[in-house]
């Protein structure tokens, strides 16, 4: 909590040392806030847990608290409930001070290093939606961790290695198609891939001769992959022409979605390093040969097997994790390494995570951790490549900006078409990002497009607009009071739904914090979303340009605030909050 509610509590502590002297040492009271403002502001439960330790009913040492408390220049006043809350309501200058920098967030992370892996998609494929959520929630935690004065790496650990590339590499110069690669590179590279390994199929009622040419197929890719693993001029340009021309697609997405990685280090960075890695395992007596392949047997873990060596002699995924998180550690030396992907890697994470522990590789004071989350559905069934109905990134969010730019028309507004665009992408990404930060990483999500660009309820659009209608009150306000700065004027907060509003946005800080402590974006989400009805109560309640002077002034003042706390929580969900809608 912020320096604020610890000098509330310091109010109490020094009530409760009074109270109890020596017998209360070792007690610090915590307050927490009100859960029904009808009982005060904030609360303190804690004279119940120490019933025992001072031999006392709880009401009774809540009222020796209050008794003792120092009414002189007090920051509250508190009333005693039940069998012993403290209920504690402040004082409406406390609430004014504490309000002037209500969107400074604590800075927990200070000296602290971050590694977050997010993103990370497979080159020569299309970033399709079910990457959405690795690049919206790990972008999210990103800007969250950052604000928080963590020193942050974000490391976009693309799929750049692999058995794939052999088959591509051989359908390339077998039949690309120029002008769609230079069209769609990759969906180019995409058609040549299924294509490709198409080829090295036979099916069961194959003639003899099919079934030879698709031998004969699937040899030829693999002595591409050797090849290019053995460093072959012609197999590694062309393998870097297939990375840059994914990276160039993968950064019109990014761009889009005002995504930004500290690094890009794929697969392929850590190749030299992995016959290392499956030694390591061999020399701690933790690997052994199973069929020809070099596994860890994790079984007494109950963790399955992992796959180190392949039997053709390949490394896989894990090895190029564990090689990966030495490099991490020996390059940033950080406090926490976190990976966002989908749920079907759990297992992989646990087989990984364990095996750093039992070789000792990870310091005691890094903590690797896995953000999972759920895959997001459309109505009609999961969305991915192998059931067939993918559906493009990129396709998404142009029919996001499609039917944002659709309501902007219908709203005639007199905005020029420029504008109007790029509102509708201000609109249309916010919409896509929201409809997936709001829920928890770990459920389910079945989008849909009247959910997400819905204009009441929770949405990003909803945010957004509440946000933009109090910056053009705002305007109004400055037209009708010429020289007016609304963060001059004093606070009051004297009505209930204003010290609502007020509480609310103090609570802002908090919901950052407990956001990037449960590695969960959706945290913040519900706080704005809480802070836009706190803030439509206050507005639907009260006269604000009509009011007297000095109450206009104040309320324009706490407009000013909920604007400034909106933006600011917007602003690390990753979504643009424009000034006019
Ligand atoms: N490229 C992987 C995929 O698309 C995700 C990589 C996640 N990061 C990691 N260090 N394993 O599934």
């Amino acid at each position: 909590m912020n320096s604020g509610t610890e000098q509330l509590e310091q109010w109490l502590q020094a009530a409760l040392e009074k109270a109890f002297g020596d017998a209360a040492a070792g007690t610090a009271l915590r307050i927490q806030p009100a859960t029904d403002p009808a009982f005060g502001d904030f609360q303190c439960n804690d004279a119940m847990g120490l019933a025992r330790k001072l031999r006392k009913p709880p009401r009774a040492i809540a009222e020796a608290i209050v008794g003792a408390l120092d009414r002189d220049g007090a920051p509250a006043t508190a009333e005693i409930a039940g069998p012993g809350f403290i209920n504690i309501r402040v004082d409406a200058s406390w609430l004014a001070a504490e309000l002037a920098d209500a969107t400074t967030l604590p800075a927990i992370g200070a000296g602290k290093t971050l590694v977050i892996d997010y993103s990370s998609p497979n080159v020569a494929k299309p970033m399709h939606i079910g990457h959405i959520r690795s690049t919206v929630i790990g972008n999210a935690l990103h800007r969250i961790f950052k604000a928080l004065g963590y020193n942050v790496v974000a490391d976009n650990h693309i799929g750049d290695w692999g058995t794939q590339f052999g088959i591509i590499i051989k359908g390339y110069r077998e039949f690309l198609d120029r002008e769609a690669l230079e069209r769609d590179p990759i969906e180019e590279l995409q058609r040549i891939y299924v294509e490709s390994y198409g080829r090295t199929k036979a099916g069961d009622d194959a003639t003899p001769e099919q079934k030879a040419a698709a031998q004969e197929w699937l040899d030829a890719c693999r002595t591409e992959t050797v090849k290019l693993q053995q460093g072959d001029p012609d197999n590694r340009a062309l393998w870097r022409e297939f990375i840059r021309l994914s990276l160039g697609e993968f950064d019109k997405i990014y761009a889009r979605l005002g995504v930004k990685f500290d690094t890009v280090r794929g697969e392929s960075y850590y190749q030299e390093q992995l016959a290392g890695v499956v030694e390591s395992l061999e020399r701690a007596g933790m690997a052994k040969e199973s069929d020809g392949a070099t596994i860890v047997d994790l079984t007494d873990d109950g963790l399955d097997v992992a796959i180190v060596r392949k039997r053709d002699g390949g490394f896989n995924y894990t090895t190029t994790d564990i090689a990966t998180v030495a490099t991490r550690i020996r390059d940033y030396n950080p406090d926490e390494v976190i990976y966002v992907t989908d749920e079907r890697q759990q297992l992989h994470f646990k087989q990984f995570f364990r095996i750093c522990d039992k070789l000792g590789l990870v310091p005691g004071n890094c903590k690797l951790r896995h953000v999972w989350f759920g895959l997001m559905r459309l109505p009609e069934g999961v969305i991915s490549t192998r059931q067939g109905n993918l559906i493009k990134l990129e396709t998404l969010l142009d029919e996001a900006e499609k039917r944002a730019r659709a309501i902007i028309d219908a709203s005639d507004k007199d905005l020029d078409d420029a504008a109007k665009a790029k509102l509708a992408a201000q609109i249309g990404v916010g919409a896509i990002k929201y409809a997936d930060l709001s829920h928890d990483p770990q459920t389910m999500i079945v989008f849909t497009w009247d959910k997400a660009l819905a204009l009441e309820g929770n949405s990003g659009p909803y945010l957004q607009y509440a946000h933009a209608r109090i910056c053009s009150l705002l305007d109004k306000y400055r037209a009708a009071v010429p020289g007016a700065a609304p963060t001059a004027a004093r606070l009051m907060l004297d009505e209930p739904a204003e010290r609502i509003l007020a509480l609310q946005i103090l609570k802002f800080p908090g919901a950052v914090v407990r956001a990037a402590e449960s590695c969960r974006p959706n945290v913040l989400a519900d706080y704005l979303y809480a802070l836009s009805q706190s803030y439509s109560s206050f507005y639907q309640r009260y006269p604000i340009l009509k009011a007297d002077p000095a109450v206009r002034d104040s309320r324009a003042h706490l407009c000013e605030l909920t604007a400034r706390t909106l933006r600011a929580g917007l602003d690390l969900l990753g979504i643009e909050a424009p000034e006019r809608i």
